[in-house]
């Protein structure tokens, strides 16, 4: 994961596909459609709500990396707990929210002691400045995703989850190999649908990403394979990022 646009085995290197379905024959379709040509898998809340370590196990069979995007929000014991438990379920990728402070942030390292990337959700995506206005915390998005963040590195966190509009500054201040993977990526006349804070993913990669996470542009096309193909194409062009 560093941000490059090839992989080996014909995987497409640096993207994540958002699994985000209540229907258990789409997601299978889906973990064949994008399984065996992205590098990593994203197994949310809603499938895994729905189907636990099922959905892990399907998703892992198609030989992607997996992410499991619980967003894990607790006390320390109970972070550990949890995270440890993900461990068990031999996933990849892990998240947990950076706002849980460093306490819970060091218990979740600690448990899951080097079997898991751990990634902080610093600001959701899905937040602009009104909602932070109304949940009276105060300042930018970004400067609040800066914080977050160095709480997220000085506990061993593997890395973030940003908005590719904060990832410019926050590349600055994380030198790699610390993760930094964006969301609320769009392309192709996508929607923004829920998602607040959006950019390309030409964009996102220029400006330091290693991991975009890509789930409605590709789930949502009529031709999710054809979308997934678009994509590729989009991020082997040359030129400026995200130009029509
Ligand atoms: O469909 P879309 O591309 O907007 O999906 C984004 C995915 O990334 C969803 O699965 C969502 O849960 C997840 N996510 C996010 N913002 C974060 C962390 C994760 O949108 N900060």
């Amino acid at each position: 994961m560093s941000g490059a646009t090839t992989a080996s085995a014909g995987r497409i290197a640096g993207v994540a596909v958002a699994l985000d379905t209540p229907d258990e024959s789409r997601f299978d379709l889906w973990c064949g459609t994008f399984g065996p040509r992205v590098e990593v898998l994203k197994v949310g809340l809603e499938a895994y709500v729905r189907w636990g370590e099922r959905a892990v196990s399907r998703a892992r069979s198609t030989g992607a990396r997996v992410f499991l995007d619980l967003k894990l929000h607790d006390i320390p014991a109970t972070m550990a707990g949890a995270a440890a438990a993900a461990a068990d379920q031999g996933v990849d990728l892990l998240t947990v929210h950076a706002a849980a402070g460093r306490r819970a942030l060091d218990a979740a390292v600690t448990a899951v002691d080097g079997r898991v990337g751990l990634l902080a959700v610093t600001v959701l995506t899905s937040l602009g400045p009104k909602d932070l206005e109304e949940l009276d915390l105060p300042g930018t998005p970004g400067r609040r995703a800066s914080a977050w963040a160095a709480v997220a590195r000085a506990a061993g966190c593997a890395g973030v989850v940003c908005s590719p509009l904060e990832v410019r500054a926050l590349r600055a201040e994380l030198p790699r190999p610390f993760l930094l993977v964006t969301p609320g990526i769009r392309f192709g006349g996508a929607t923004a649908d829920d998602q607040r804070r959006v950019a390309g993913p030409r964009t996102a990669l220029r400006d330091g990403a290693d991991l975009l996470v890509v789930g409605r542009a590709l789930t949502g096309a009529p031709d999710p394979g054809a979308a997934l193909a678009a994509l590729e194409s989009e991020l082997r062009r040359s030129g400026d990022p995200d130009q029509k």
